[in-house]
């Protein structure tokens, strides 16, 4: 896919002799990006954490991508834009593509309300290696949990462009995985990601 940002000219692409294939060798692993999309408040940092934490015990190597973190350093120069938002799921994508060819397993959790965003993300990666889950939490609830209190700044019309509320969320139409968290908790979620991965 060609992007409207590239103003690299005259750049070629380097060979390095260690790989991704050797670097995911050595660590016994299969590179993969775990995609956690859904509504701010959804649970996709929480249950990421969960898998993290279950993939590190089992000796996996893992690293978490997570939106509202990187909007902190790589990111803090965007906003919450159409134009910002894909900006930030590009570069984030990148960057969880890179560590899949140090040899890790990313999860990255990001809203990224925009279907297109998301295919792009794919198809940076191989069949199969990219996962992406679906963590649905019913707008009502998200709003009524507001961990951040910005539901409620969002209703007041204090944030205009809220997702849900003010900007579009496009529910994937078939993800790998998707998660109604309503009625069970975080951990469960994590065990049945932890196990999809396994059978893939
Ligand atoms: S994304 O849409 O570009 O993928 P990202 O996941 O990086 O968003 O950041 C979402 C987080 O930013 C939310 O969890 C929330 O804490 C904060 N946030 C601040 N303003 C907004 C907004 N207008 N819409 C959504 N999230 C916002």
């Amino acid at each position: 896919m060609e992007y409207p940002v590239r103003r690299s000219d005259n750049t070629s692409w380097q060979q390095h002799i260690q790989d991704r294939e050797t670097r995911a060798a050595l660590k016994s692993q299969h590179p993969r990006i775990l995609w956690f999309t859904g509504l701010s408040g959804a649970g996709k940092t929480t249950i990421a954490s969960h898998v993290d934490m279950l993939l590190h015990v089992s000796g996996k190597h893992t690293f978490i991508l997570d939106g509202d973190n990187l909007r902190h350093g790589l990111n803090q120069d965007l906003g919450f834009s159409v134009a910002d938002r894909v900006e930030n799921i590009r570069r984030t994508a990148h960057v969880a593509k890179l560590m899949s060819d140090a040899g890790l397993i990313v999860l990255v959790c990001l809203i990224s309300p925009y279907r297109l965003d998301r295919r792009m993300a794919r198809d940076l990666m191989e069949p199969g290696e990219f996962i992406e889950i679906f963590v649905d939490t019913p707008l009502d609830i998200c709003a009524k949990r507001d961990p951040k209190g910005l539901y409620k700044k969002a209703y007041a019309g204090e944030i205009s462009n809220f997702t849900g509320v003010g900007d579009t969320y496009e529910p994937p139409v078939s993800p790998e995985l998707h998660l109604n968290t309503v009625g069970t908790t975080p951990i469960d979620l994590a065990e049945q990601i932890v196990a999809h991965l396994e059978l893939t």
